[in-house]
């Protein structure tokens, strides 16, 4: 029974506020994760209402329920989680003429498509804006959401309908229809919106994107309605019948459904065309009265888009050619050295701060000591072998959303005392040795976990947004937790709450704590207990671990336990490779001195036979490094992060706190859905690459060699012992036609 306002105290008020705030928080966040919420929307809806009226009875509640107003928020318009029904994806870059024929090239090759061989493409300007999706169902807007990570992103909905020009109703269009293109300024719009900031006193925008940005991302959106955007449509996303067959066609039905579309895209039918339209754009770049950074090129035909597919968060069938960045110079101050989370020593440039392409820099990457030095990974020289120098005058640029970088060094303007860079043989941070390993670019501080700034940087990488995503604990409170010393590895996230039990009272006193904050954020830690494999994999730091290769292996193993006892199992195996590594480095080194070729297949073979490694643990390791995408390098140091008795130990008292969710099978009515294919002899309607992709796509798992976990053998003219050994087996063998049958692409 719900407590009459008048007859509550300051203090009632407050834990009923607390409570309900926790309940709202912990249901909105289900409402846009979850299929099953656990509460109904009308005890929602109750819960709301009792929780505005203890703010209205009870005004010191206000200020705490500030960020509450985004409680009710989300559930309404404005800034909601959306979860697209179709991935947005980025694109990867071309930077000169050589790059756009290796991407014409690799299309060729993943089609089989011969030179002579029709390979059409479109061009248009890369706008610099921000991308949004537009949802029409029956041909009215539902649903307008940024891309976010790409998977999820925030509902913006309101706010779009204010965008000058966006149609809300069409007519003739697909009953569901996801548009997707860009939000953008003009450079007029830019400058009286700036004008009007100044003059109302209010912050002005560094550029047109950042005016985009901010304007379409407000809580309100008569404030939006206020600032003059724009949208050009470049794509779709679900479509419930296709707009057309070619991508130029489908951009003039958007034109027809009167979506504005880019007046300066072209079709193409090869590279030269592409690279004069390239020209042209970048003419006409100036006086186009909008920004943009590039040109995008697409593959024309829907259907070779379809086969050519996606990569992690790239479609192989597009590209942006990037127009070179902007370039500026000012003073090199400082070079620091930071200390990352697989412990290389990264020396950052301290600039005095210029504006290179409307944004203020004042730090650079200077990546490594050879490159100080003015050298390149081969050792040959860059920038004409100049060194640098604190104290010297530096070009700096920016290529897209990189960290800025330094391109030159004006010896001219270099001061008489400047002295060359010594870069550290120790940790700056714990005093360690830093060593440079053999072919490794970079020196790495020893210290491992001793080492605060190797724990801190591993620390906020299994707290970012790829990997446990709490909400609530970012870089900054992890670096303050560590620093108090309640969070030394990431199981101590998981006992937080326990062990500093009246840690809510103990976070009070604390900077920017509370006791809702504190609550929430053990809310948030409570949730990520339950946590998929992939993302627990990527978490853990573990050098060369990513998120692609942390995927495939959840995808391969499928359970922890399973990695574990993989990894383990490898472990002579992998010790065997790297002896045999070293060995073959040796071999090389002495034939060049000796002015013989090099045996290293012998050498190798002779090393692994002196190993004696148990038959399982060659299995094992061979099947590591056959998962795709996993290779020897990523293998070895999976293996040495398990055998670390310090880091393992971590690893298991984190699992332990943990129930750890395996990777669904991407798509379960697929009919080769989890199952293991080699591909063998010759293909002839595919090309090995887009059989591999496509086997993928439906949720099997391709590897290049034959074993008892292989379940099907897709075997082409010529094939030779891998037949021979299914065939012992007992494995199902099927042709090309008989494979492109089962998968329904016959
Ligand atoms: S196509 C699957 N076309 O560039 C292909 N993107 O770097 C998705 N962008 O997030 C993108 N102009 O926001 C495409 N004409 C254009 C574009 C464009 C700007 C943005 C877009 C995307 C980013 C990728």
């Amino acid at each position: 029974m719900e407590r009459a306002l008048n007859q509550m105290t300051d203090q009632e008020a407050l834990e009923e506020f607390n409570e309900l705030q926790l309940l709202l928080w912990a249901a909105n966040r289900e409402y846009h994760t979850s299929d099953t919420p656990s509460i109904s929307d009308a005890e929602f809806d109750t819960a709301k209402r009792r929780y505005l009226a203890l703010i209205d009875a009870f005004p010191q509640l206000e200020q705490r329920a500030t960020q509450a107003q985004t409680v009710g928020a989300p559930v309404a318009e404005g800034f909601g989680k959306v979860t697209h029904a179709q991935r947005m994806m980025s694109l990867s870059n071309a930077f000169d003429e050589e790059d756009v024929e290796g991407f014409a090239t690799s299309i060729r090759n993943y089609l089989g498509l011969g030179a002579g061989d029709p390979l059409a493409f479109t061009a248009e300007p890369k706008i610099d804006g921000l991308s949004l999706s537009l949802r029409y169902e029956n041909g009215e807007l539902v649903q307008a959401a940024t891309r976010g990570d790409g998977e999820v992103g925030e509902n913006v909905t309101a706010n779009a309908r204010t965008i000058r020009g966006l149609p809300l109703k069409l007519t003739g269009a697909p009953e569901l229809l996801e548009v997707r293109g860009e939000v953008y300024m003009t450079h007029d719009d830019f400058e009286a919106l700036n004008r009007r900031q100044t003059e109302t006193g209010q912050k002005t925008f560094a550029n047109p994107r950042n005016a985009a940005a901010g304007s379409l991302r407000q809580l309100d959106a008569s404030i939006t309605k206020s600032r003059p955007l724009r949208f050009f449509a470049y794509g779709w996303g679900a479509v419930s019948e296709p707009l057309a067959d070619t991508q130029s066609g489908a951009i003039n039905r958007l034109a027809e459904l009167e979506f504005e579309t880019n007046p300066l895209t072209r079709r193409c039918e090869n590279v030269q065309d592409l690279m004069n339209v390239y020209n042209e754009i970048s003419e006409k770049r100036a006086a186009l009265g909008y920004d943009i950074d590039g040109v995008v090129y697409k593959v024309d035909a829907l259907s070779l888009q379809a086969r050519l597919g996606f990569r992690s968060t790239t479609p192989r069938w597009a590209i942006a050619h990037k127009f070179p960045a902007e370039l500026a110079w000012t003073r090199l101050e400082a070079i620091d050295i930071q200390v990352g989370r697989t412990g290389a020593l990264s020396p950052v440039a301290r600039l005095a701060p210029i504006t290179v392409g409307g944004v203020v820099v004042s730090n650079a990457t200077l990546h490594n000591e050879d490159y100080i030095r003015g050298l390149d990974s081969r050792g040959e020289e860059i920038r004409g072998g100049k060194d640098i120098r604190v104290g010297d005058w530096v070009q700096v640029y920016r290529a897209g959303d990189v960290i800025p970088k330094v391109a030159d060094v004006d010896l001219s303007k270099r001061p008489e005392d400047a002295q060359p860079f010594a870069f550290p043989q120790t940790c700056p941070e714990c005093g360690s040795a830093a060593i440079r390993e053999e072919g490794d670019a970079v020196r790495r501080c020893t210290g491992g976990i001793i080492c605060p700034a190797q724990a801190i940087e591993k620390l906020k990488h299994f707290v970012s947004r790829k990997a446990f995503d709490i909400e609530g604990l970012g870089a900054k409170q992890v670096e303050q937790f560590h620093l108090d010393g309640w969070i030394r590895e990431p199981a101590d996230i998981f006992a937080l709450e326990e062990r500093y039990g009246e840690g809510l009272q103990q976070l009070k006193n604390k900077d920017g704590w509370g006791e809702t904050s504190a609550a929430n954020l053990f809310a948030a830690i409570r949730e990520k207990r339950e946590i998929a494999l992939a993302r627990l994999i990527f978490a853990l730091g573990i050098r060369h671990v990513g998120e692609v290769g942390a995927r495939d292996l959840a995808l391969h193993y499928r359970s922890w336990q399973a990695l574990e006892e993989a990894v383990k199992l490898a472990r002579p195996a992998a010790l065997a490779h790297r002896a045999a590594d070293e060995a073959e480095e040796v071999e090389r080194q002495t034939a060049q001195a000796r002015g013989r070729r090099a045996r290293i297949s012998d050498t190798r073979a002779a090393v692994i036979a002196e190993c004696q490694v148990p038959e399982e643990a060659t299995a094992a390791w061979a099947d590591l490094i056959g998962v795709d995408g996993i290779g020897s390098t990523l293998g070895l140091s999976l293996s040495d992060a398990f055998d670390n008795p310090d880091e393992y130990a971590a690893f298991a008292r984190l699992v332990a706190e943990l129930t750890v969710i395996p990777p669904e099978a991407p798509s379960s009515e697929s009919p080769v859905a989890g199952k293991t294919v080699v591909f063998t002899g010759t293909l002839e309607k595919m090309t090995r690459a887009e059989a591999k992709a496509r086997a993928e796509a439906l949720g099997a798992k391709v590897s290049g060699s034959v074993s008892k976990k292989t379940d099907i053998l897709v075997a082409g003219p010529g094939a030779g012992s891998k037949a021979k050994k299914a065939a012992d087996l007992g494995i199902e063998t099927l042709d090309e036609d008989g494979w492109l049958t089962l998968i329904g692409d016959a």
